[in-house]
């Protein structure tokens, strides 16, 4: 297999399958009532997708899961790389939900000038990396991963597409004044999918029945979305993630990282950890 290089766009490794493009993206035109779904990768992205998806067709799953996940909400850095395409999503009808992996920093200054609603998940940096890692494995668009320790390090020192985990989740969190903005966290989710999911209505206007909040946080569990194939990405183009060896729907949990962590990494995260975010306010939940 091809693997795909990481190259340095506005100061952020990223795949050359989305580096060749970046000017598109950077260029990208938002319009009023646009929302945008914003994460590190592996923070809970398609999840809060199929989330918001599910709200904003007032729980009905047939309208909703007509398509895969990533046709329905596209993903800003991929509209050159595969369907839907930049010119589809233009044509798209308002108010148009799109994903992006960018930085706060990075984000197509249109959807400022719009005021456009910005969803952020944010998930603890030893489970991203874990998931990440995992990830890496079958992403094509990415170098292969190597050992789990070189990963790490890699993952420590910002050197994985999108870039810094760290930068990325302080970015967004010392932004959130700044714009129209949900800070969420993926361990809150796990821990109490209504509330959340209420939070995310709110922020969106929407008001629906009990029993339909419900039926949305059935049809977002694990397990039901790793078994729907319009949510578990298996129809995705192989040539940029290739599920033959492992699956995208991989775990879900909280605490995964003491699976993989030595005793020996997990000490020297925690000091590169405490150093990098020393003077933010924000703070992760590790463990449930
Ligand atoms: P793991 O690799 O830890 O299992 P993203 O969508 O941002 O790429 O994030 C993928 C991660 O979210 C994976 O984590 C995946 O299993 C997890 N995930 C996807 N759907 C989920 C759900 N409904 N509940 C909990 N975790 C979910």
């Amino acid at each position: 297999i091809m693997r795909s290089k990481l190259m340095m766009v506005d100061g952020l490794p990223m795949s050359d399958i989305v580096a060749v493009h970046w000017q598109d993206i950077r260029n990208f035109q938002a319009k009023p009532g646009d929302v945008l779904i914003a994460t590190y990768p592996k923070s809970g992205t398609t999840w809060t997708q199929e989330m918001v998806e599910l709200i904003r067709h007032n729980g009905d799953v047939e309208k909703c899961q007509r398509a895969p996940v990533f046709e329905r909400i596209p993903c800003l850095e991929l509209m050159r790389c595969m369907p839907p395409d930049l010119e589809t999503v233009n044509a798209m009808p308002s108010p148009r939900y799109i994903k992006t992996h960018l930085p706060f920093n990075l984000v197509p200054s249109s959807f400022w000038e719009h005021n456009c609603k910005v969803i952020y998940v944010a998930r603890n940096g030893r489970d991203t990396a874990t998931s990440y890692y995992h990830f890496d494995r079958m992403a094509i668009m990415h170098p292969d991963p190597g050992t789990w320790d070189q990963y790490l390090q890699r993952f420590m020192s910002g050197n994985v597409g999108w870039g810094s985990w760290y930068d990325h989740v302080k970015g967004y969190w010392e932004g959130k004044d700044k714009c129209d903005m949900l800070y969420l966290f993926y361990e809150d989710i796990k821990q109490d999918p209504i509330t959340e999911i209420r939070r995310i209505m709110k922020f969106l206007g929407k008001k629906l029945p009990d029993a339909t909040v419900e039926k949305i946080a059935h049809c977002t569990s694990f397990n039901q979305m790793k078994n729907n194939d319009m949510a578990n990405y298996s129809t995705f183009p192989k040539e940029i993630i290739d599920q033959s060896e492992q699956k995208f729907m991989r775990k879900g949990q909280v605490g995964d990282w003491k699976n993989i962590f030595t005793v020996r990494q997990n000490e020297l995260f925690e000091e590169d950890y405490r150093k990098k975010m020393d003077h933010t306010t924000l703070k992760f939940k590790v463990s449930i």
